[in-house]
């Protein structure tokens, strides 16, 4: 059982140092680092928790010692008590973004400024190691930010992530993602905003989520990124309207309402509502098994019983969820909340009446559509499935893959000599040749095998359930057939990019878009790499000569990291040979004695800056045409600016995209092998 009495270390020299006052149902979190010789503070908090927070630093150092306080935002909850921190003693640096300096100069605080929008949004320790901050505007204030940890592997993530419950504990169970809801579908402006932010930190090595609010989180980090990513939030938003019929039900959409009681409230209170009542619970699955009350009744009378039973302070906990619900299935806003504020600031009755023509719209063009989709999913060229069709088919294919785990051989292929046939004979005969191509494949693969025909001459196999090796033969196969082929006007040949889903960076089988995406990207990069090479090629690995990569060595600066490795792994997965350094003096020592093919650079390394790495490579002609890659989390005008006067035309925002960078690394690697041959 862990002391909350005490100053919790979370991991090694980061303590969670707030109080356990449970009175409020938003709980605020500060925390206190020790690293590299410097102790830093994280939103220290308001008034009401001062004197604890205050002494539970102090048992692990004086307060004037604090060489700095992070500032996520600039709310009283997490702001209000800084005046008390300076009287206390604290003489250094207030570490936020200059708009939250703005207004954190009206509490009064006398503290010097460290602004990170200045400092590249970066801190550095007494010990030269440093950490970063990410830049999460309007969410929820333009200035807002989160604060990385990369040794610790730690986001202190302000606002985001936290979560609003009555039974706080320091560690976030099961039902967190619930109250977690709860407080960004308020606090949070909109999807749009909010999505961007959590793809980005998909990418980031994260062991554990300290939020302001809520609990520490320390297990499925991926899953709550996940559910903030995909989460509907801010009240203003024009909702998707859904029907009660595809749920089941009014009483299965009433099971939402429920289990946001069970995460805000816990077991026992909910007991309390339901007890004796019309509507009978399973208490351990959380839901609703039935109720006596008439179908069109239900939504209204669970309310009634909630706010008879509870009050008002229970309805108001969950109007954000039912405004939003009312919204979303076009129900009518029960009784028990037109009382409440919120319905008669917003003209809701206007929003309604908006809806309403929507909705007739919307099924006025449904039916028009539905005539016309049998008709714009076909090429009529061909009368395979078009570039439309194949949009949705391939997302639907990513998700059965990612949840049968299952294996995907994606061709994509192309005519080398439609242009010419075009021009020759005219555009009907280039109709002709892939009308013909279309029947040849379609007799050459199995009937499950999907074949669409994309933009021009481009056509692209789905090949289910196959391993890579089996996709190769089947695809040259295939290219033989159509070169053998004696009925095209003349022979044709293709060429053709083939990817594998087990080829798929396991960081993004969580995500169909990116899977989809990065299956086709890549496809068709190599595509274009087998079109360059001459007719009749296939390639099925990120190269365009047959040179071997073992011969292209790649330099890697930075210090041992995670990321680092990733890097590594990824390119000598792509039979590069990688060599890595872990600071600027080991990298121009080492580049002189045996001279890289490409360097891959971090932006912050020690003992010679990148800048000044790079300036020495160019004054050396043997060293001066070397491919340099930067890559850094500082990536704005500044570096920008900076790296393009050096000749840095590859600038990486880390992190990375791992497959983006064995794209670049690819593409000058065959050039380097083009000049070579
Ligand atoms: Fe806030
Ligand atoms: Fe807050």
């Amino acid at each position: 059982m862990t002391d909350l009495t005490k100053p919790v270390e979370l991991m090694p020299n980061l303590w969670w140092v707030g109080s356990t006052d449970n009175q409020r149902n938003l709980h605020c979190n500060p925390y206190l680092l020790f690293q590299g010789g410097s102790y830093l503070l994280f939103d220290p908090g308001s008034v009401l928790d001062a004197e604890i927070v205050l002494s539970k630093v102090r048992s692990i150092v004086p307060i004037q010692d604090i060489e700095a306080i992070i500032l996520s935002h600039q709310d009283p909850d997490l702001c209000a008590a800084l005046p008390l921190f300076e009287q206390a003693g604290f003489s250094g640096k207030l570490c936020c973004h200059e708009r939250t300096a703005m207004i954190i100069q009206y509490y009064g605080v006398k503290s010097p400024y460290y602004l990170i929008n200045q400092n590249q949004y970066q801190y550095a320790f007494k010990d030269g190691s440093s950490m970063g901050f990410l830049f999460a505007p309007y969410l929820h204030f333009p200035g807002a930010i989160m604060s990385y940890l990369p040794q610790q592997k730690a986001l202190i993530s302000g606002d985001l992530f936290g979560g609003i419950s009555s039974h706080w504990e320091l560690f976030a169970g099961p039902d967190y993602k619930e109250g977690m809801k709860a407080f960004h579908e308020v606090y949070m402006p909109s999807h749009e905003i909010l999505k961007p932010v959590m793809e980005q930190l998909q990418y980031y090595p994260i062991e554990m989520i300290c939020p302001q609010h809520g609990s520490v989180i320390k297990d499925s980090i991926q899953e709550h990124i996940l559910t903030l990513k995909n989460l509907q939030c801010g009240l203003f938003l024009d909702t998707l309207r859904k029907q009660i019929k595809d749920i089941g039900g009014i009483l299965k959409l009433c099971n939402q309402i429920l289990k946001r009681y069970f995460a805000l409230y816990g077991n026992e209170f909910v007991h309390q509502v339901f007890d004796a009542s019309s509507f009978t619970v399973n208490y351990k699955e959380k839901v609703f098994i039935k109720t006596s009350i008439p179908e069109e009744d239900i939504w209204n009378e669970l309310f009634s019983l909630i706010e008879e039973r509870k009050g008002i302070a229970w309805l108001s906990a969950i109007a954000s969820l039912v405004e939003l619900l009312t919204k979303e299935y076009d129900l009518p806003l029960p009784p028990s909340f037109k009382t409440l504020v919120f319905h008669s600031q917003r003209n809701l009755d206007e929003q309604r009446s908006k809806a309403e023509a929507m909705h007739y719209k919307n099924e006025q063009l449904e039916a028009i559509l539905r005539e016309r989709n049998k008709k714009l999913f076909i090429d009529p060229v061909t009368q395979l499935n078009n570039q439309e069709f194949h949009k949705g088919f391939i997302l639907e294919e990513m998700k059965r893959i990612a949840q049968e785990k299952g294996e995907l051989a994606y061709l994509l292929l192309s005519i080398d000599n439609l242009a010419n046939i075009n021009l020759d004979f005219g555009s009907s005969e280039g109709d002709k040749t892939m009308l013909t191509l279309a029947n040849l494949i379609r007799l050459e693969v199995s009937l499950e095998t999907k074949i669409c025909r994309l933009a021009g001459g481009v056509f692209a196999i789905h090949y289910a359930s196959i391993s890579k090796e089996e996709a190769i033969e089947k695809a040259n196969n295939l290219r033989v057939k159509i070169e053998e082929e004696e009925s095209f006007i003349i022979p044709i040949t293709v060429s053709m990019g083939l990817y594998h889903s087990m080829e798929l960076p396991p960081a993004l089988w969580l995500d169909i878009d990116q899977m989809a995406q990065v299956m086709h990207q890549t496809a068709l990069f190599r595509l274009k790499l087998a079109q360059k090479q001459g007719h009749g090629t296939l390639i099925h690995t990120s190269i365009s000569t047959g040179t071997s990569r073992s011969a292209v060595t790649i330099l890697v600066v930075d210090k041992p990291s995670l990321g680092r490795d990733l890097i590594q792994k990824t390119l000598e997965r792509e039979r590069y040979r990688v060599l890595t350094v872990s600071n600027g003096l080991e990298a121009k020592n080492l580049i002189a004695d045996s001279r890289p093919d490409i360097i891959i650079c971090e932006l912050m390394i020690e003992k010679l800056g990148s800048f000044t790495l790079r300036k020495a490579l160019l004054a050396n002609t043997n060293t001066q045409r070397i491919p340099f890659i930067l890559m850094s989390v500082n990536k704005n005008e500044h570096t920008v600016r900076r790296a393009l006067s050096l000749g840095i035309s590859y600038f990486f925002a880390r992190p990375i995209a791992l497959y983006e960078l064995s794209g670049v690394v690819n593409i000058l690697a065959s050039q380097l092998q083009r000049k070579e041959s």
